[in-house]
C-alpha cells in the first residue's frame, strides 16, 4: 500500500537534512539539533506547499539552483521560533523601570539626551512594546528626552506582524493588574484583537538585522534585550555577538539575556549583577 501522501511529502533524508542544516547554520547561525528535525521537517513542508512541489526533497532540489536565492529568508523565517510574550521574563522590565530609566532620565533630562534601548531578537513585537511601555509610564509626557528603541529580526513575517501592533484581545486579559494599564491601545481593531497605540508604536523603529552579519548602526546603546535566541547558536557564534554587544554598550549600560542563558565564557567588560543581567563595565 502506498504511503499517505502527507507523510510521503514530509520525507527527509539524512543528506536532505544536512543540507538544511547547514545552509541555516550559513544563513542564520541557527544550529538544528537532531531533536529538532521532526519539528524542521513539518515547516519544511509548510513550503513545499506554499511552492506547489511534490516533496520536501524537491524542496531541496529547489534550493541548490541559483534561481532560489529569493527562496533563502523565506527558509529563514519557516525555521525560526518565535515563541514570545508580553512581559516575559518580568523581572527584567521591573529592573528597566526601577533601576535604569530614572538613572537615565536624571543624566540625560535637560539637554534633550539620548536614551537608546535595542531588542535584538524582537519577534512579534512583545519585548518592544513591553520596553516601550515601561518606559513610557517613567518617562511620561517629558520632552527633555530623546527616548528611542530599535526592535530587530531575521523574520521579515514576523517583522510585519511586530509593526502592525495587532494583538488579540486575550493576551492581554491575562497580564497581572499592574502591567495591564500600562500597555495603552486606540480602541478595539476588531471584535478580538487590539491595536497597541500611535503614542507606544512611535517610539519603535523595527528593521530587519541578522545578528550573524554586519551591524549597521553606531551605538552606543544603553540597553540591549537579546532573549532567548542564543540558545539556538554556537558557543563561537555567541561570543562573537557578545563581543559586538560590548562594543555598542555604554558604559554602564545593560544586557539582558534569556532565561536559560548564560555567558559562554566570563567576558571582561561585563559583569553579573542580577538574573540573566549584565552590567558593562567603564
Ligand atoms: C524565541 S524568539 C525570542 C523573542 C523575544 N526576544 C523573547 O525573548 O520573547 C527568538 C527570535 O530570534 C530570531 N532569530 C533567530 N536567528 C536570528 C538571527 N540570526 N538574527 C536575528 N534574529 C534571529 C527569531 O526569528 C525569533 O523571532
Amino acid at each position: 500500500m502506498p504511503a499517505p501522501q502527507a507523510l510521503a511529502d514530509a520525507t527527509l533524508t539524512r543528506d536532505d537534512m544536512g543540507f538544511i542544516a547547514k545552509l541555516v547554520y550559513e544563513q542564520a547561525g541557527i544550529v538544528i539539533r537532531e531533536h529538532k528535525e521532526a519539528m524542521t521537517r513539518g515547516r519544511l513542508a509548510r513550503r513545499v506547499k506554499a511552492l506547489g512541489l511534490g516533496s520536501v526533497a524537491e524542496y531541496c532540489a529547489y534550493l541548490k539552483t541559483p534561481g532560489a536565492v529569493d527562496e533563502i529568508p523565506e527558509l529563514i523565517n519557516a525555521v525560526t521560533t518565535n515563541h514570545t510574550a508580553f512581559f516575559r521574563e518580568r523581572h527584567h522590565f521591573d529592573h528597566l523601570r526601577k533601576d535604569v530609566l530614572p538613572r537615565l532620565i536624571s543624566e540625560r533630562s535637560g539637554r534633550r539626551g539620548r536614551i537608546r534601548i535595542w531588542s535584538s531578537a524582537c519577534s512579534s513585537g512583545e519585548e518592544p512594546y513591553s520596553i516601550a511601555a515601561t518606559s513610557r509610564d517613567v518617562i511620561g509626557s517629558r520632552s527633555d528626552v530623546d527616548f528611542r528603541i530599535l526592535a530587530t529580526d531575521i523574520d521579515t513575517d514576523i517583522l510585519d506582524r511586530a509593526e502592525a501592533g495587532l494583538y488579540p484581545a486575550e493576551l492581554f486579559e491575562r497580564l497581572p493588574p499592574d502591567l495591564k494599564p500600562l500597555l495603552k491601545f486606540d480602541g478595539p481593531a476588531g471584535r478580538s484583537e487590539v491595536r497597541i497605540s500611535d503614542d507606544l508604536r512611535r517610539l519603535i523603529a523595527f528593521k530587519r538585522l541578522n545578528l550573524i552579519e554586519k551591524w549597521p548602526m553606531g551605538g552606543p546603546f544603553d540597553v540591549v534585550f537579546c532573549r532567548n535566541v542564543f540558545i539556538y547558536f554556537d558557543t563561537q557564534t555567541k561570543a562573537s555577538i557578545l563581543d559586538r554587544f560590548v562594543t555598542l554598550l555604554a558604559p554602564g549600560g545593560f544586557l539582558y539575556l534569556g532565561h536559560s542563558e548564560s555567558l559562554p565564557q566570563p567576558h571582561p567588560q561585563l559583569r553579573l549583577i542580577g538574573r540573566t543581567i549584565y552590567e558593562r563595565l567603564p
